[in-house]
């Protein structure tokens, strides 16, 4: 499929999807969400992808947001249907097999705050700024930012951003947990890469139902989600990997993973 807000780029094991809308600071609008929908479910499926970073063309913006242009004479019912394109879209990130990491190369606010909480892992340049101004605009956060943001910062900061609409730098976006690392902006895409490849050297099945056990863990009460994780556990016996990672280990040599 051919994509016109979307770049995709595969650095070995590793694919490099950018929202590529710089003119709009690459503001989400209904057709990048239809085509990022899409592009996860290709790469979803590609067992030769073993981890995904998703960035935002330029050196200014990640993703400014949802595209206001768009949103300004919605009614009712299409704000509600767009909220559910993104949420649709954005939850494919938290359920496809492979991690993926947000390199945060400015601008992150609104919906591009809401993206970048739904990758995996997060990491910023320096020059990131995050909030969620949806206030500013009369609206509410709606791609699960009023979600993923108390989850990940606690209910006290989450409340302060969502109701201020104050935008943070990545110094403090990194006090409060919202971000892993903080690297100069010229280093960030090659922190990436080094990540998702340290990653991608890991037994692919294992880290795949670590990331399962992580997002579908998150929902449950400890009870359930320490008896999906037992399952999970069990089933890294019946991979290849298993018996190479734990037989290396031994034989004090490297694993060599297949994802098998
Ligand atoms: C549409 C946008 C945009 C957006 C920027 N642009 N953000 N277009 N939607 N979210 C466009 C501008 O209109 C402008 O187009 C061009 O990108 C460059 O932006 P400038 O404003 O000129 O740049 P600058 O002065 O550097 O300011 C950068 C900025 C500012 C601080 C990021 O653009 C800004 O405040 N943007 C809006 C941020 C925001 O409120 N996001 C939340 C949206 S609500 P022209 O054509 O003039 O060059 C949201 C809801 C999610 O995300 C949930 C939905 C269900």
């Amino acid at each position: 499929m051919n994509y016109t807000n979307l770049l995709l780029e595969k650095n070995g094991a590793v694919a490099v999807l950018t929202i590529n809308r710089p003119k709009a600071l690459n503001a989400l609008n209904s057709d990048t969400l239809k085509e990022l929908s899409a592009l996860l479910d290709e790469l979803g499926s590609d067992s030769s992808v073993k981890a995904v970073i998703l960035t935002g063309s330029g050196d200014k913006a990640f993703i400014a947001g949802a595209d206001i242009s768009q949103m300004k004479d919605f009614n009712a019912i299409e704000g509600r249907r767009f909220a559910q394109l993104g949420h649709a879209t954005f939850r494919k990130l938290e359920l496809m097999p492979q991690p993926v990491i947000a390199a945060i190369n400015g601008f992150a606010l609104g919906g591009g705050c809401e993206l970048a909480m739904a990758c995996d892992i997060r990491i910023a340049g320096e020059n990131a700024k995050f909030g969620q101004p949806e206030v500013t605009l009369g609206l509410t956060a709606g791609f699960g930012g009023t979600q993923r943001l108390p989850r990940l910062v606690g209910t006290g900061i989450a409340s302060e951003l969502l109701f201020t609409g104050d935008v943070i730098d990545a110094k403090e976006a990194y006090r409060i947990g919202l971000v892993n690392k903080v690297y100069p902006l010229d280093t960030l895409m090659e922190e990436a890469l080094k990540l998702a490849k340290r990653i991608s050297g890991r037994a692919p099945v294992a880290v795949q139902l670590s990331k399962s056990a992580i997002q579908r863990g998150i929902n449950m009460d400890l009870d359930s989600a320490q008896a999906f994780e037992a399952e999970v556990f069990g089933l890294t016996f019946s991979t290849q990997d298993q018996t190479e990672g734990c037989g290396a280990f031994l034989e004090k040599r490297k694993p060599v993973f297949e994802g098998k």
